[in-house]
């Protein structure tokens, strides 16, 4: 029952919402140039869309030289959660809003495996990310991890979940369809019934159709394929013609 309604919270949903489909570029390309050449490929892709949006991902570097137009919109891949300040090596959310980014990834595995963030820290960062006016991607591989980090923040209007498997994570290995919607529906349940939940982990031209029409997911989080301008003008393609 709880699905059938879940699944018409979507179908509702489906016509005013757009598919998000963000593109994780993680520490690529090198220089500048690349990613500009890059996002002006996704910029004229972004022209064909009616029912999906691009959020362009870069590095914190390249994000001054790049803008966003129609539906591809920019977005950052951490930030700290201070506005300003001595804190060294740190970029808070104002900066990227001052930079025109709209949305900002949070709680990505990497940074919890290799930098040690802790769902505490990553609290504080939805948080300072709200305060600002942007929204927040937050990365979780459970309901419940999402749940801690969501802790304490009752304005979820502008928070996005990303169900983020660790085994699918740039492996090659995309999470097996039935168990990923499972987890969207759990994700909704626990966090908020009306909550977007994306798809993340080795989305490919092939499979990433299925996360939208097949599960519940609202969109997809894209690290190496968004790299490729083939692969992921295919990808949004695909979700374009998604039901
Ligand atoms: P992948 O990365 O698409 O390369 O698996 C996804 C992610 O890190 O979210």
């Amino acid at each position: 029952m709880k699905t059938e309604i879940l699944d018409n919270q979507k179908i509702t949903n489906a016509a005013e919402k757009k598919n998000l489909i963000v593109a994780n570029w993680k520490c690529n390309p090198s220089t500048l140039e690349e990613a500009k050449l890059l996002a002006s490929l996704f910029k004229k892709e972004a022209l064909k869309l009616k029912k999906t949006e691009i959020v362009l991902c870069p590095p914190f570097v390249f994000i001054q030289g790049l803008n966003g137009s129609g539906n591809l919109n920019l977005g950052a891949q951490n930030c700290f959660w201070e506005e300003g300040g001595a804190y060294t090596g740190e970029v808070s959310p104002l900066m990227l809003k001052n930079l025109n980014c709209q949305y900002i990834i949070l709680g990505h595995s990497e940074r919890r495996r290799l930098l040690n963030e802790t769902d505490e820290m990553i609290n504080r960062k939805i948080e300072a990310v709200i305060s600002a006016g942007l929204k927040v991607i937050l990365c979780a591989e459970k309901a419940s991890q999402a749940e801690k980090c969501l802790k304490g923040i009752s304005n979820l209007e502008n928070v996005i979940l990303a169900f983020e498997p660790l085994s699918a994570i740039g492996t090659g290995n995309p999470y097996p369809l039935e168990k990923a919607k499972k987890v969207c529906l759990e994700m909704k349940k626990s966090v908020k019934k009306e909550i977007n939940v994306l798809y993340g982990g080795s989305v490919n031209p092939v499979n990433a159709k299925d996360y939208i029409e097949k599960a519940c997911f609202e969109g997809l989080l894209v690290g190496g394929a968004s790299l490729e301008v083939k692969a992921f003008s295919a990808i949004l393609n695909s979700v374009e013609a998604a039901i």
